[in-house]
């Protein structure tokens, strides 16, 4: 993702998410060094994700899909290279957090070999006030462990 793609990206992201990021938000993660991905179809951004490196552990912060593109498998394509990147990256773990009312992006986790760890009580702010997010993760082989 380049800063140039961000109108596109924050087009989708206003569009499928309940509760999108801003456009801060995406600058600030491209300025952090994130690692911010595009997919694009016939030349324009359909799909997106954000992934932050830590030392042992790579967290997902966003990812999303054009609705027009959505069940054609790229979620799922776009989740197994970044599971790849974290794992070239010699990673323990990718941890996300969900909302508890997602059960597309929780279907797509399990189906990528992530499993729920934990739950923050009342996370997300929601239109009922809040709701839990649910902590996943996803345990990566390390090299040269036996
Ligand atoms: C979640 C999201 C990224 C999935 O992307 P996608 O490209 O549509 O997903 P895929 O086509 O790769 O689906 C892979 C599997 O995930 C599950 N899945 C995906 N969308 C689903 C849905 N709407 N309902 C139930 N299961 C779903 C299914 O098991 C699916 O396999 P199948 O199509 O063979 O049944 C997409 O729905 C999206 O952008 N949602 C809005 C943003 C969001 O919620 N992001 C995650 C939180 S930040």
């Amino acid at each position: 993702m380049q800063a140039s793609d961000v109108d596109e990206v924050l087009a989708i992201e206003c569009a499928v998410q309940a509760y999108p990021w801003t456009r801060g938000n995406f600058c600030d993660a491209l300025e952090s060094g994130y690692l911010c991905y595009v997919d694009e179809c016939d030349g324009k951004p359909c799909g997106y994700a954000v992934l932050m490196m830590g030392s042992d552990d790579a967290e997902l912060l966003n990812i999303a899909i054009a609705k027009a593109y959505q069940r054609k498998g790229m979620g799922r394509r776009m989740l197994e290279s970044l599971v790849q990147i974290a794992r070239d990256r010699k990673m323990s773990r990718v941890l996300l957090e969900v909302r508890a009312s997602n059960p597309a992006a929780i279907a797509l986790y399990r189906l990528a070999g992530f499993r729920e760890i934990g739950v923050r009580r009342e996370y997300y702010r929601s239109n009922n006030g809040s709701e839990n997010a649910i902590v996943m993760a996803c345990d990566l082989e390390k090299r040269g462990d036996a």
